[in-house]
């Protein structure tokens, strides 16, 4: 079956347990799952700025016994020097993945459909599915359980982190909610999905602009850059407008007595995230770095046990 992971939501509640419990499992034993025996060669594309999602596909690949071919996306010009789907088709006869990161959803949506094999999503500018299954592990390794959790996302509530924390954390039956002032709210699409998804799971979605309303009895605080790739140009405005949803001591007061800190990194400390929060005794972001290579493996696994191309 032509799976791919594109956005969250690919992945049924069911399946995303499926891939969250492979995680784990690959956690715990990290060089005795070969699903890439060959090797077998996974292509991996940036077309924007990397540190942990390159390091950690491209470990995550070696442990499971492939090669991680790097495909500069400057130099390949995707959709400018020849089209997505050229490109698509090219790499799928050499490799037996794609890794992505790049921009507009669609451009991942036409790599998925031309290219004959699976495409996992590694950023775009609406979603990051990768860290939600790193930061899920992460979850469940320090509050045991992922269902009825409450997590509140502060900042730039309409980037590809709080869309990815609504679709991901409704599938998984969390209550999740998002902070931020006016035009930095989500995609009211994602909103409904998350919606429609949380009525599955028994879940919720909910977008609250007070982050104090927003952060009491939380069990994750969570917040991302408030610049994302791509806005720099609007840094001066974005520090000025998002400066209250700061991810503080204070809040963290605000939350349940266990409740923990979290940031998918790059984090600029005293923006989005106190210091003495992002360094503190609460935060779990280094886990959630290190989670990546076990939840990639985990998700890149399970896509070729799909598509029949390891058992
Ligand atoms: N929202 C951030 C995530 C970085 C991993 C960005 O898109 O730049």
């Amino acid at each position: 079956m032509s799976r791919h992971f594109l956005r969250d939501d690919d992945l049924s509640p069911s399946e995303q347990a499926e891939v969250l419990a492979l995680a784990a499992e690959l956690k715990r034993s990290p060089y005795d799952t070969k699903s890439l025996a060959g090797p077998r060669t996974v292509a991996m594309i940036f077309d924007k700025q990397t540190l942990r999602t390159q390091a950690s596909f491209s470990a995550g690949i070696a442990e499971l016994g492939g090669f991680p071919m790097q495909v500069d996306g400057r130099l390949a010009g995707i959709g400018v020097r020849e089209s997505v789907a050229d490109v698509a088709r090219v790499l799928g006869r050499q490799a037996t993945a794609i890794v992505w990161r790049t921009t507009g959803q669609e451009r991942l949506d036409a790599m998925a459909e031309h290219s004959g094999v699976p495409v996992v999503n590694a950023l775009t500018d609406d979603f990051h599915p990768c860290q939600l299954l790193a930061d899920l592990q992460t979850v469940q390794e320090h509050l045991g359980r992922l269902a009825g959790v409450t997590v509140t996302f502060l900042g730039d509530g309409a980037c590809n982190m709080a869309h990815s924390w609504l679709l991901a954390g409704t599938t998984a039956g969390m209550h999740v909610r998002v902070s931020g002032p006016e035009g930095f709210q989500p995609r009211a699409d994602v909103v409904v999905r998350a919606t429609e998804l949380a009525a599955t799971t028994g879940g919720s979605a909910v977008v609250e602009p007070d982050p104090e309303k927003a952060a009491l009895g939380a069990d994750v605080l969570v917040t991302d850059t408030w610049v994302s790739m791509g806005r720099e140009e609007e840094s001066v405005d974005r520090l000025t407008a998002l400066a209250p949803y700061r991810l503080t001591q204070a809040l963290l007061d605000l939350a349940s007595a266990e409740a923990i800190a979290m940031h998918c990194l790059p984090a600029y400390r005293d923006k989005e995230i106190a210091a003495e929060v992002m360094d503190g005794p609460r935060s779990v972001v280094w886990d959630e770095a290190e989670n990546r290579r076990h939840a990639q493996k985990a998700i890149l696994t399970w896509l070729l046990r799909q598509w029949g191309i390891t058992p």
